[in-house]
């Protein structure tokens, strides 16, 4: 099996991590989950992050042929737009992406946007396979964090997204609109169920309580031996309770409606306005009393 060569981009401000993944003999390469910098606060994109990952591309005369969407990311923007307009490279996502838009169309009030994925490239069927030069790729749908969910298995290596995290950091949030803890144990243990050997790399890290560094390459047996949320051992049911009770804490992600408004629409922005003007929207759930 050729292995592919790994190179991993850490955004800082959102805890992301995205990856380059090239085949070394044919120099054919993905970039996954690639993030775009947005200024909430004064509206305002920066594409640095992802320029740092077509300079890596661009030494190494490595050719991008995908951009592959482990989820429609809620806490921060893809700029997969910006990767596929540099180098020509397909964006792809679960084709149960459709599912996320049919749900967050009337949320938005996107009237424009049709719920059939084809603002995406390409909608992987869960095991379908894809190549990136002579490197063999696989859609291994996971969903729980969210309905979307995907993780890509690429030569011995998988990326995971936001399904399982580092062994001490646990699992993602299952509490997104059409997120489901019991769906999210299942994909896990889906996942779990590969090649001992394989090397996973997470889509995110927040550093565990008393870890100094940040982490995002871990192995299916070091996860099934460790992971305090779902090593070996840990049934269903435990899991279950434990996700749902600390979801029950957690705050919505600050950039979770830009993010989900454009990764839905496969990281463009909304159309303007009858002036020319661009939005993004913030649902309002509960009025000012007056
Ligand atoms: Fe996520």
């Amino acid at each position: 099996m050729t292995k592919p060569a790994v190179t991993a981009f850490f955004d800082p401000t959102t805890n992301t991590i995205s990856y380059l993944v090239a085949d070394p003999e044919s120099s054919r390469a993905a970039v996954i989950d690639p993030v775009l910098d947005f200024d909430v606060g004064a509206g305002t994109f920066d594409t640095a992050c992802a320029r740092k990952i077509l300079a890596v591309a661009a030494a190494n005369r490595l050719r991008i042929t995908w951009v592959l969407e482990t989820h429609v990311h809620a806490d921060h923007i893809s700029a997969a737009p910006f990767i596929a307009a540099h180098t020509g490279a397909k964006v792809g996502i679960s084709e149960r992406v459709r599912d996320v838009q049919r749900q967050f169309i009337p949320t938005f009030g996107t009237d424009d946007l049709h719920p059939d994925g084809k603002v995406f490239d390409h909608l992987f069927a869960d095991l379908e396979t894809f190549r990136i030069g002579a490197l063999q790729g696989q859609a291994l749908h996971t969903p729980g964090h969210t309905p979307a969910c995907a993780a890509y298995v690429i030569g011995d290596a998988a990326f995971v997204g936001d399904t399982l995290f580092m062994p001490d950091y646990g699992t993602a949030r299952a509490d997104f609109p059409g997120g489901d803890a019991r769906t999210l144990y299942r994909s896990i243990r889906r996942i779990l169920a590969l090649p001992p050997e394989t090397r996973l790399f997470v889509g995110h890290d927040y550093k565990a309580p008393g870890r100094e560094e940040f982490a995002w390459e871990t192995t299916v047996a070091t996860e099934r031996a460790h992971n305090i949320h779902v090593r070996d051992g840990i049934s269903e049911q435990a899991f279950v309770l434990m996700r749902e009770a600390r979801d029950a804490t957690l705050s919505p992600p600050k950039l979770l409606y830009p993010s989900i408004q454009m990764n839905m629409r496969a990281g463009h922005l909304p159309p303007p306005d009858a002036r020319g003007e661009r939005y993004l929207r913030i649902p309002i759930k509960s009025a000012p009393r007056v």
